[in-house]
């Protein structure tokens, strides 16, 4: 008979961080949001650091090369979409790296993220079937990481996949994912991962679970593979980290994401908002949204990522809506708030890094009434 978990499975929105001593040198102008993107042995250092914890989703409505741009002068990393052809995702990081980067680039984002030859860090979304030859020919276009893009990555088909990337192109960093548990982590980072994207089903656009049935609530998944990924760490000595993808509503969730373990996130609604990514910007009501659509919706008409592995008749179903998401302006003027607040909260947890807030933070699961007196309550708000 099945193997049943009793214990239910979490979200973010069920745990809150309890504070810890906020020293005086605990300000967010002393918080450093270093992480590392790539695996690393004891002792050494990640071949890519990125210097805040946030990379974007690989999706048609979301990374394309002018959000790459932009996030990569804030120091987090972009995954251009795979769901479109060879030539047009190796077009989008050659643009990419053919960014000139200038002084004022330099001057005005004090975190741009550059390799050695001083240009943006790109990163590009591939699949396990036509690897063969996008991977030839995002290398070629000079992409700096790449990330297989899968619904469930717990596969032979990400294995193989790594292992010829591994023997093909052994100095291409390649992300694997998504799993939700344990032993989802250790398969893949013994197929060679050089970091390992956790979730399913939490995506905002998502009805995976509705559909398939399978997943795990994001906070315990993220907790589940933390723990594989620190025994990793201590029996063979390799430190892959860990990438929370999907289900970041509000910023608090970044936070609460890293405490729980997370090296970084991965962010799909977040990015969409903003100006730069390559949806449309419309208005409704008086309102401007942007459009925001699943990798499994039929919009993107990508079956390359839900398809069934052998099935060749094109019998499909959908895992992922169409929808908009409120325009929220500039990348960088979000993603400044959003890290201030994370900042903030490492500060009152007495944290001037990830690591030594993964060391101290302190999560409590919260009950429903507690998360009702969270928020305004008993009053008539202004409008
Ligand atoms: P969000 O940040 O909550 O919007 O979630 C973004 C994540 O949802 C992506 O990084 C993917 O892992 C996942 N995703 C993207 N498209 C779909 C879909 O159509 N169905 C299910 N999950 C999706």
């Amino acid at each position: 008979m099945a193997k049943i978990i009793n214990e239910p499975c979490h979200t973010f929105n069920e745990y809150l961080l309890i504070p810890g001593l906020t020293k005086l040198n605990h300000t967010p102008d002393n918080v450093c949001l270093k992480t590392p993107l790539v695996k690393f042995a004891k002792g050494k250092k990640p071949s890519i650091e990125m210097k805040i914890p946030m990379i974007s989703a690989i999706m048609q409505s979301v990374s394309g090369d002018k959000l790459a741009i932009a996030l990569a002068k804030q120091g987090g990393v972009s995954f251009i979409y795979g769901a479109q052809s060879i030539e047009d995702e190796a077009a989008m990081v050659a643009k990419v790296k053919a960014y000139n980067v200038t002084s004022k680039d330099k001057k005005e984002n004090p975190n741009i993220l550059l390799d050695k030859k001083g240009k943006l860090i790109v990163g590009a979304g591939i699949n396990t079937r036509d690897y063969e030859q996008r991977v030839p020919a995002l290398v070629k276009a000079g992409v700096d990481v790449l990330c297989l893009d899968s619904s469930e990555g717990f596969s032979e088909f990400q294995s193989v996949t790594l292992k010829w990337i591994k023997k093909n192109y052994k100095n291409i960093p390649v992300g694997a994912g998504n799993v939700v548990d344990g032993d989802g982590f250790k398969y893949l980072a013994d197929a060679g991962a050089d970091f390992v994207k956790i979730g399913i089903g939490g995506g905002s656009i998502c009805i995976t679970r509705e559909t398939k049935g399978i997943g795990r609530g994001q906070a315990t998944a993220t907790i589940e593979v933390a723990k594989a990924r620190d025994a990793y760490y201590k029996k063979k000595g390799v430190y892959v980290p860990i990438c929370s993808d999907g289900g970041i509503v509000f910023d608090h969730h970044i936070t609460l994401a890293l405490a729980m373990g997370a090296d970084f996130v991965m962010l799909g609604r977040y990015f969409a908002r903003f100006d730069e990514s390559p949806s449309k910007k419309v208005k409704i009501d008086g309102k401007f949204y942007k459009e925001y659509w699943g990798e499994g919706s039929a919009r993107a008409r990508n079956w390359q990522r839900y398809d069934l592995g052998g099935n060749k008749k094109k019998l499909s179903f959908v895992e992922g809506v169409d929808s908009y998401v409120p325009y929220a302006g500039s990348l960088k003027d979000n993603v400044e708030l959003t890290l201030l607040k994370v900042k903030s909260t490492m500060c009152n947890c007495g944290a001037t890094s990830i690591k030594e807030f993964q060391d101290k933070a302190v999560l409590t699961l919260v009950s429903q009434a507690s998360i009702t007196e969270g928020g305004a309550h008993d009053v008539i708000t202004k409008k």
